[in-house]
Formats: C-alpha cells, structure tokens, sequence
C-alpha cells in the first residue's frame, strides 16, 4: 500500500503473458502482484503459473528450472513438479513428501493473452475472461501489442472510463453526446458519440465503446474513419507499478491494416492519448471523497462497483 493509493491489488485476471511464447517449452520468471512468479510452458504448449520459489530449499524455478517429460525441474535438487504443482519425482529420494507441492495459480489462454487469477485470500475464480468477437476474428488484423508503464494502481485506470470530463481537457475531445454507463456484475461499460482529435488537427465524429471486465481488461472499440479495437490489460507488478498493454486489431475489410495509413495513425493516436494520461496518473492523489460537479461522471457509482474486487470491501 501507498500514502497515494488506499487499497491493495484487487482480485481478478491479469495478463501475465502473450499466446506466442507459448509456441516451445520452457520456464519464465515472473514478478506480479509483488510477488516472485514463474510461467512454465509444458511441451503441449499449455501454460501454468506457479510461485517462484521451490518448496525445497528456495531456489527460484525461472532461473535454470527446465521443463522434463511433462514436469517442472528445479535446478537446485531436480525435484519435479507436475502441472498442478504436485511434486512427482526426486531422483535422490526413495519416497515424495505427500505434501511437497507447488503453489499453483489458475491459469488460462484467452484472446491471445496468458492470465492468471489473483485473490488475495487464494480463492479460486469466481468469472472467466471473455472471449472478445473481433480477437481470431478473420475480417480482423492479429493483434498488434504496444506495451508501457504507468506507476498508479489499476483502479485508477479503469476511473478514466467512467470520466468524460477528462477527454475534452486532456484529449481534445468534445463533450461526448449520448454517453451511457451501466454497471453490471464483474463488468462496466461506457458508450458515446464524440468528435476526436486527428492527426492532421482536424476533428471526426467517433464512437467509443469501452467494456472492462474486472480491472484486468479493459476493452474498447472506436468507429471514425475505421473500425479498431484494442484490449487494455494492466497488471500490477507491485501494488502501485501497471504493465500495462494494448493489443490492437483492426477490421481489415476495406483494405485497413495497422502497419500504414489510418491504421497506423489511430495506434499513433491512441498512444499519444495514453501518454497524455500518464503524468496525471503518474502524479495525482487518490480523493476518496472527491468534490463533485454536475458535468462529471459515475465516479462515486464507479468506486463502489470496483470494491468488488477487494477480499475487504469495507477497508476500500
Ligand atoms: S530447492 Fe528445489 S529441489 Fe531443492
Ligand atoms: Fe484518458
């Protein structure tokens, strides 16, 4: 926790990894959620995230642990760990400790993305991740990853969407014309019509669609000059550290791709806005009883629907 942030790493799906590293075996290490992680791909090309640390004796399975017939070796003793974290073999021994285990943490591969559940208390997964239509769709482009860092906790991202105000300030938007915001279980959404700054200085009527599901993803469809989307994941490395990334595709019907023209120009856009909003992330303090007007957002209706998210709602 942080004097800036009163609340801790919300419970939810988090990306952690992208689908193309999962094409050969081998181990990763991790550090999300202030904690030492590995990734392990098994030769099947299923993933599994695990804590870092052998229940052994300590020694960190993403620097030097292999992955050996279908099991998780450690580098320090050899003991192997099987997908669900059981320990299954050690060669020195003539019999396994029945509670040598490894914690593991449910993992799963959706929208070209590797997540994994974090809660804070270790319950297991009360939702899944959504599969998003355009992702894998074939009228639309493979995703195209940008990735950054932002130091401010996840639940002030996901604040921006239910902040209209904020996109004429600090984007050169207009004021959005026919803005909904519902709320609804796990998932939130904000749609509106606006004019949106171009490159060239000119403006151009749009339609942005944001959906999160969690505070994990963040998925938002824009209509102007072309249909694109991006997923906004962010994860928390630390309490107050996102990594944050957007995957973008685009509907590449009429000839659009994201590598040249108006695709690669609303990518540009989209980054520059991004970066408009991180020195205000980056810098502000989280009011807990913020002092209202009657042009702002469902902020108060936005925090209460992200206490869900937190073991302890009442602490939040
Ligand atoms: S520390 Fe992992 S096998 Fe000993
Ligand atoms: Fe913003």
């Amino acid at each position: 926790m942080t004097s800036s942030f009163p609340f801790p790493v919300p419970n939810g799906w988090f990306r952690v990894g992208f689908s193309d590293e999962l094409a050969s075996p081998g181990v990763h290490p991790l550090h999300y959620f202030g904690k030492d992680l590995v990734l392990a791909v098994f030769e099947d090309g299923t993933p599994q995230v695990f804590d870092a640390h052998c229940p052994h004796l300590g020694a960190h399975l993403g620097h030097g642990g292999v992955i050996d017939d279908g099991a998780l070796r450690c580098p320090f003793h050899g003991w192997r760990f099987a997908p669900d974290g059981r320990c299954v073999g050690i060669d020195y021994a003539k019999r396994v400790p029945a509670t040598a285990r490894l914690r593991d943490w449910p993992t799963r591969v959706r929208n070209g993305l590797v997540w994994v559940w974090h809660h804070a208390q270790g319950a297991p997964p009360s939702w899944e991740i959504p599969q998003v239509d355009v992702v894998g769709d074939p009228d639309w482009t493979p995703l195209v990853h940008k990735r950054f860092s932002v130091r401010t906790h996840i639940q002030e991202i996901a604040e921006n969407t239910a902040d209209p105000a904020h996109f004429a300030v600090v984007h050169g938007f207009s004021q959005p014309t026919d803005l909904v915001i519902t709320f609804d279980g796990i998932h939130y959404r904000s749609t509106a019509h606006f004019d949106a700054p171009r490159a060239d200085g000119g403006k151009i009527p749009s339609t942005l669609d944001v959906a999160w599901y969690g505070l994990g993803l963040g998925v938002t469809r824009s209509t102007g000059s072309l249909e694109i989307a991006f997923l906004g994941t962010g994860t928390p490395v630390e309490v107050d550290q996102i990594d944050y990334c957007f995957s973008f595709t685009v509907c590449h019907a009429r000839g659009f791709s994201l590598e040249s023209g108006v695709g690669k120009a609303a990518v540009d856009e989209a980054m520059r806005q991004v970066q408009q909003d991180i020195p205000i992330w980056e810098n502000k303090r989280y009011i807990a009883r913020p002092q209202l007007c009657d042009g702002d957002g469902p902020i108060p209706r936005y925090r209460e629907w992200a206490r869900q998210f937190y073991s302890d709602p009442a602490a939040v």
